[in-house]
């Protein structure tokens, strides 16, 4: 494989949702940006034609980040499209005429993981595979057997520096701004350890449902959703060791993927399961599900740096407000006789919108002589869609030039199966909550004496 730019970039899914909220607008923005100008090919079995797709792309980027008039065009002109079943040869030789001089299109499967297999053998059987890179979305695998499988499909046509798969967490602002802060700031290596760290929490929690997507959330649950890829990702960012200077990608990755590694595979005593009251009634939900819209859990880093510090992560839908934060709290100053300082910590937001914020203790106003806690606001940025939308055009511009920084490579994502393994399918029995509440009254426990940090969108 040449680490020359992809000159085609092939989509299967284009008529599906993840086209029209995500992959339309990022296309649009690298049109813009000056960064897309090879043919861009839609593919889907859906009895529709090119114009047919042009309307959707249209329709989508009203809906979603604006219509920007002249990239639009410029767009439309690179679209193709090839309407087919994926089991039929024929989808796949159309293809090959549509992608016509390119030698290395990048195709990026924006289909459900059941169909992976099929696509990656027929792309290889009609010569779409030469020269290709591959991107594929998560989940990769339900478990770590099944993405076992699925490396070794990916495997047989594609070598691993041409798979890039997706974990859109990487490409947020947010979280790159995790190992930006660490690294860029002299001030913080000192006290990022055992020695003066006394417990991270990370916290994603999603005020809306399911939103239609029923059966495919009833078939994946919070865990295998979010905490086994995102969350653990925002883990890895906030513990793995600083890179060696001059380091490459590959070892950024090395360097996530040992955290991992220290991690043991979880128990079920330190794990909460939750299910808001309700979830049943959705469309594509079964009656009896027993599928965990709601996550507590606590495990420990075993390596010298984080000995015995507890990392808890917590994730849930219909909770009171939609927000995702990590916060990693100092161990306690002394006190003085009545003056009892709080924690100091550091505060991460990640979604909807970036924040930066230390928590610090100072005299309190006038006379008293009580403390007062108060945040330093390092940074904040209101406004929440360029980050997403961005992520998406960054990662596929880095995927089309081959550059593997921002994707979860094969080891990582086996060793996040491998934590969350033991607690998957139906061995942890799931509690109701009430929707808009904080999810089961029995995350508590997971959450010790410190309790967990809810996040304040509007801070
Ligand atoms: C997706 C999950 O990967 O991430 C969704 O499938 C979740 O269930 C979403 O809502 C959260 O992403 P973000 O960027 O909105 O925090």
């Amino acid at each position: 494989m040449s680490a020359k730019p992809s000159d085609a970039l092939v989509f299967f899914g284009a008529t599906g949702d993840l086209a029209y909220k995500k992959i339309f607008p990022a296309l649009q923005r690298m049109v813009r940006q000056g960064e897309l100008d090879v043919p861009v090919v839609g593919v889907a079995k859906a009895g529709w034609d090119l114009d047919r797709l042009k309307a959707r792309v249209r329709d989508s980027l009203e809906r979603h980040g604006g219509l920007d008039r002249e990239a639009f065009a410029r767009l439309s002109a690179l679209l193709r499209y090839v309407d087919g079943d994926y089991e039929d040869p024929s989808t796949f030789l159309s293809l090959r005429r549509e992608i016509g001089e390119a030698k290395r299109p990048l195709h990026y499967l924006a289909i459900p993981p059941a169909l992976f297999g099929l696509v990656v053998r027929q792309l290889a059987v009609s010569g779409c595979a030469r020269g290709a890179r591959v991107v594929v979305e998560k989940p990769f695998g339900r478990d770590l057997s099944t993405a076992r499988n699925l490396q070794e499909i990916l495997h047989k046509v594609f070598p691993e520096t041409s798979i890039f798969r997706i974990d859109h967490y990487l490409g947020k602002n947010t979280v790159q701004n995790l190992l930006f802060f660490r690294f860029a700031n002299a001030f913080l290596e000192p006290v990022w350890n055992r020695d003066h760290v006394e417990s991270v929490q990370i916290t994603m929690a999603e005020e809306f449902g399911v939103q239609g997507r029923g059966a495919f959330y009833d078939q994946t649950g919070a865990i295998r959703d979010v905490v086994q890829n995102h969350l653990l990702q925002v883990l890895a960012n906030l513990a793995m060791e600083p890179p060696p200077e001059g380091a490459g990608p590959e070892v950024v990755r090395d360097a996530k993927v040992l955290v991992l590694k220290a991690i043991r595979p979880l128990r079920p005593s330190d794990v909460v399961r939750g299910q808001f009251r309700g979830y049943h009634e959705e469309d594509g939900v079964a009656p009896d599900s027993a599928t965990e819209t709601f996550a507590a859990l606590r495990l420990f880093v075993h390596s010298w740096r984080w000995h015995g510090v507890p990392f808890r992560i917590r994730a849930g839908k219909r909770l009171p407000v939609t927000c995702t934060e990590a916060i990693v709290r100092l161990r306690k100053p002394p006190g003085y006789g009545s003056l009892l300082p709080k924690t100091n910590y550091f505060r991460f937001r990640i979604t909807p919108d970036f924040a930066i914020a230390v928590g610090a203790n100072i005299k309190g106003p006038g006379e008293t002589m009580a403390i007062e806690e108060v945040e330093l606001l390092v940074h904040r940025v209101p406004g929440a869609e360029m980050y997403e939308t961005g992520a998406y055009g960054l990662l596929l511009g880095d995927a089309m030039r081959g550059e593997p920084f921002r994707f979860a490579r094969e080891d990582y994502v086996e060793e996040a199966w491998r934590i969350v393994d033991p607690i998957l399918g139906g061995k942890i029995p799931v509690s109701l909550y009430e929707p808009g509440s904080w999810g089961p009254g029995e995350a508590a426990k997971l959450a010790g004496e410190e309790g967990w940090h809810d996040p304040d969108p509007s801070k």
